[in-house]
């Protein structure tokens, strides 16, 4: 299975860096359109755009509807709930009656974990209520391997100057313990951070996406991939196990 990873976007209207915003995802999604084999799945792992408006997330979604391969998005801390659950509601996999924007992708040989991390703040959270349903989640199949994709990176980041990123050590080692548990997850996709880093849980896979929106993006990057945005492409192979690939958009 095949998994194309942006994050980060950023999509703003009304500011200088807006139309390179907007580009950088069409770069993006245009690079992942010409991947041969086609991922099966995109997952954005949040933050799709920057005050949460209806309007920045028509620009995003018309962007996004150009992927020739199904998306899937997660909220970040910039992101409205409300209105991204509008904006995305008719593709069907957002459950209509629950507070967060968490579920399971079941229709793959991989399971696609997607948790909302979001808090009021820009930290992570996740209460006793999303903790009880990613619980729910976890258990609800018992033999095919987990990819989950988290925007705030439920792990320790060495790179950059905050090792955590949610509100609480406890919290997060709550949702890292529950995660570990489970035996069954194969790695853990996370954005946020803007950076690219590659750590791990315990042993799992653990790995942060650097920003698709470029001039938000840290890390050193050489002169002539400043304006290029950068997505990875994770493989999950029965034999091979998981890896990743880091994709360098608009190199073509
Ligand atoms: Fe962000």
């Amino acid at each position: 299975m095949i998994i194309a990873q942006i994050s980060d976007t950023h999509i703003a209207l009304d500011i200088p860096d807006a139309d390179r915003r907007a580009t950088d995802l069409a770069l993006s999604i245009a690079d992942i359109n010409a991947l041969d084999p086609l991922p099966d799945v995109i997952v954005h792992t949040g933050d799709i755009v920057h005050n949460g408006r209806q309007d920045e997330y028509a620009q995003a979604a018309a962007i996004l509807a150009n992927a020739r391969a199904p998306v899937y998005v997660l909220a970040g801390n910039k992101d409205n709930r409300t209105a991204l659950r509008e904006t995305f509601a008719a593709d069907g996999y957002l459950a209509p009656n629950l507070d967060f924007i968490q579920y399971a992708i079941e229709r793959y040989p991989v399971r696609l974990l997607a948790l909302d991390t979001s808090s009021v703040g820009n930290k992570g959270d996740f209460c006793p209520e999303r903790l009880r349903h990613l619980a729910g989640l976890v258990a609800a199949e018992a033999t095919k391997p987990i990819v989950v994709f988290a925007h705030h990176p439920p792990f320790v980041v060495s790179e950059g100057p905050e090792p955590v990123h949610f509100e609480s050590l406890e919290v997060m080692s709550e949702l890292s313990t529950l995660l570990r548990r489970s035996g069954r997850i194969v790695a853990v996709c996370s954005g946020h951070v803007h950076r690219s880093v590659s750590s791990e849980l315990e042993g799992i896979p653990a790995i942060v996406a650097p920003s698709i929106a470029t001039a938000l993006r840290y890390g050193s990057y050489p002169p002539h991939m400043r304006q290029k945005p950068t997505y990875y492409v994770h493989r999950i192979d029965p034999v091979r196990g998981f890896s990743t690939e880091t994709r360098v958009a608009g190199d073509a």
